[in-house]
């Protein structure tokens, strides 16, 4: 089963990113779905594309989206969770750092539990990061490890802006702190490939204080299959939370040392 949910998440991952990018770069329907949120019309045609083949494989299956869709089931014992573009600031604007992300959590009692499969494409790299629970994480196919990286003065921290002021400013003071104590930060503007870049080692760590149920699924799954550790910013398991969760993905090594920064006094 866990074989099957991963091929289909993979597979569908590079579909969907492959029309998003054909439709990269062309004109685009954008309207304001929310303060500093926008949506294209392409984000709707990926997220058709990826529910359409899922559901032509697993029809008892349900949906977590992030573009509404009444259409969907969203019950079922497997949710997939999806973000049919995650950086779409970026891919409206022409800024090469977006991906698919999607994600098959199992579901109990209509509670979500534990992300079974998982996989994020990335179409202008042509990169596919997946995990299956137990079965460690992949690049292209390629068995791929967090990074060794054990102290914050090497430490590569990526993280991203959310939405409301309130929470800028959270990561303004932490950011002040860890600017000073890591090696580099880094601010890509896709939540998902971020967190895929963490699990490949590429950054060591990964910071949002706005992370939505779509923007970490797959992702966190890919952290921990890879080595490394996905919690809040207090260090506790991250919960699925519909209104989002301030998180925290690293290699594990130094998740503990950014957790003191992070909590730290401004
Ligand atoms: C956004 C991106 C961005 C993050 C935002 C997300 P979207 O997702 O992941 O990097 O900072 O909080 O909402 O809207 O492009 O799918
Ligand atoms: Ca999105
Ligand atoms: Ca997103």
């Amino acid at each position: 089963m866990l074989e099957h949910l991963l091929q289909v998440a993979e597979e569908t991952a590079v579909a969907a990113g492959t029309l998003a990018h054909e439709k990269y770069r062309h004109p685009l329907e954008i309207s304001n779905k929310g303060f500093r949120d926008v949506v294209t019309d392409a984000d709707f045609a990926t997220q058709a594309h990826v529910t359409d083949r899922i559901r032509a494989r697993f029809p008892t299956h349900g949906f977590l989206t992030e573009e509404d869709d009444s259409a969907l089931a969203n019950e079922g014992n497997i949710i997939w969770i999806i973000d049919p573009i995650d950086g779409t600031v970026n891919y409206s604007r022409g800024v090469p750092v977006f991906c698919v992300s999607l994600a098959a959590v199992r579901c109990e009692n209509g509670s979500l539990g534990e992300a079974l499969a998982g996989a994020i494409y990335d179409p202008l790299r042509d990169e596919l990061f997946s995990a299956a629970r137990g079965m460690g994480m992949r690049v292209n196919g390629r068995v791929t490890h967090a990074s060794p990286v054990g102290d914050l003065q090497s430490c590569l921290l990526s993280f991203d802006w959310s939405h409301s002021r309130e929470q800028r400013a959270r990561a303004v003071d932490a950011q002040n702190r860890l600017a000073r104590e890591a090696y580099g930060l880094r601010c890509f503007g896709s939540a998902a490939l971020a967190l895929a870049w963490v699990a490949a080692g590429r950054c060591d760590a990964y910071l949002n204080y706005h992370l939505l149920p779509w923007d970490l699924a797959a992702g966190a799954l890919l952290i921990e299959e890879a080595g490394g550790r996905f919690t809040q910013i207090d260090g506790s398991p991250a919960p699925w939370r519909r209104e989002g969760i301030a998180a925290l993905g690293s290699n594990g090594r130094v998740h503990d040392a950014l957790l003191v920064q992070v909590n730290a006094a401004p």
